[in-house]
């Protein structure tokens, strides 16, 4: 399969909070187009409000949807996929490409439930990819190919960043990169919070501490640095910042957000379905 999605039929299965952020971002970028798209939901209310906003066919009927498409993007909530997958089972023409986002689903459950050698492939996106500020890792099953990952790669490019790892890690990515998001909102609130307490205005106070996460990372990935030695220019000998390091190893932040990644790792394998 060619790195190119033109004239494609695509099919996402469960077009939610996750699934409607990729199909967005592939539409408004012109990657898929409306025509040979195709996504279910599964209230019927849900999918007409999703066809009048999206202006693509939206239903109910996943194999109405999955029979002929040439790419399958699994969007379901993990306990659903194994129930959508024996749906479409049957009614999938040829190979289609499976990618399912769904986290603690590993493609040999998928494969295992499909008959024939059906390419799958694992992604695990961000919620900043509706900002195309995303972070996805993706990986390949067993019977995918090197050209089904760059098409997957090429997907998700379009809303952030994206990484090929090994399986064996993904428990590990669903830990830092796909459940992040919560703890960076976290510090940002209590960022926010702390300037409030030292009279900044909160839009103000939010402001500066978002902006100054958004910089910090950019330095990071832009620099390549290590973090360590970026702290370190920010710290003037007997200055304000060494000693709010201080309070911080004295709070133990380190500790707690590897113990916080090691937990949702530990969390996301326990869920692992098949
Ligand atoms: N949210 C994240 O940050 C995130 C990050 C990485 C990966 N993921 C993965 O993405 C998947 C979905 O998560 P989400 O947060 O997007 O959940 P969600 O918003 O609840 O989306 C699930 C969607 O599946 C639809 N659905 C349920 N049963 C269905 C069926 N039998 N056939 C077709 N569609 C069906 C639902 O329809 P209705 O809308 O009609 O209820 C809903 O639109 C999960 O597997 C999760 O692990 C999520």
């Amino acid at each position: 399969m060619a790195k190119d999605l033109t004239g494609k039929k695509v099919a996402f299965l469960g077009a939610g909070k996750m699934g409607s952020i990729i199909l967005q971002a592939l539409l408004k970028n012109g990657l898929l187009s409306p025509k040979s798209t195709f996504a279910t939901v599964a209230h019927e209310e849900r999918a007409q409000a999703l066809a009048a906003k999206l202006k693509v066919k939206v239903g109910t009927n996943n194999v109405e949807a999955a029979r002929d498409a040439d790419i399958i993007v699994i969007g379901v909530k993990q306990q659903v996929v194994e129930d959508v997958i024996r749906e479409i089972k049957g009614h999938i023409t040829a190979k289609p490409l499976i990618v399912s986002v769904a986290a603690s689903v590993p493609t040999s459950m998928i494969e295992n439930n499909l008959s024939g050698n059906v390419p799958v492939v694992r992604a695990m996106p961000n919620t900043p990819c509706q900002l195309g500020a995303g972070m996805t890792a993706i990986s390949k099953g067993k019977y995918a190919s090197a050209e089904d990952i760059a098409m997957t790669c090429h997907m998700f490019d379009v809303v952030g960043r994206t990484v090929v790892v090994d399986e064996k890690h993904m428990d590990a990515v669903t830990a830092l990169s796909a459940s992040g998001p919560a703890y960076i909102y976290i510090i940002l609130e209590s960022l926010a919070e702390a300037g409030v307490k030292v009279g900044l205005p909160r839009d103000v106070a939010t402001l500066l501490a978002a902006q100054t996460a958004l910089g910090a990372a950019r330095v990071v990935l832009e620099t390549g640095d290590h973090p360590a030695l970026l702290k370190d220019a920010v710290t003037t000998p007997a200055g304000c910042t060494i000693d709010a390091i201080m309070e911080l190893e004295e709070g133990k932040l380190r500790v707690t957000l590897i113990k916080a990644v090691v937990k949702a790792a530990q969390r996301a394998k326990e869920l692992a379905f098949g």
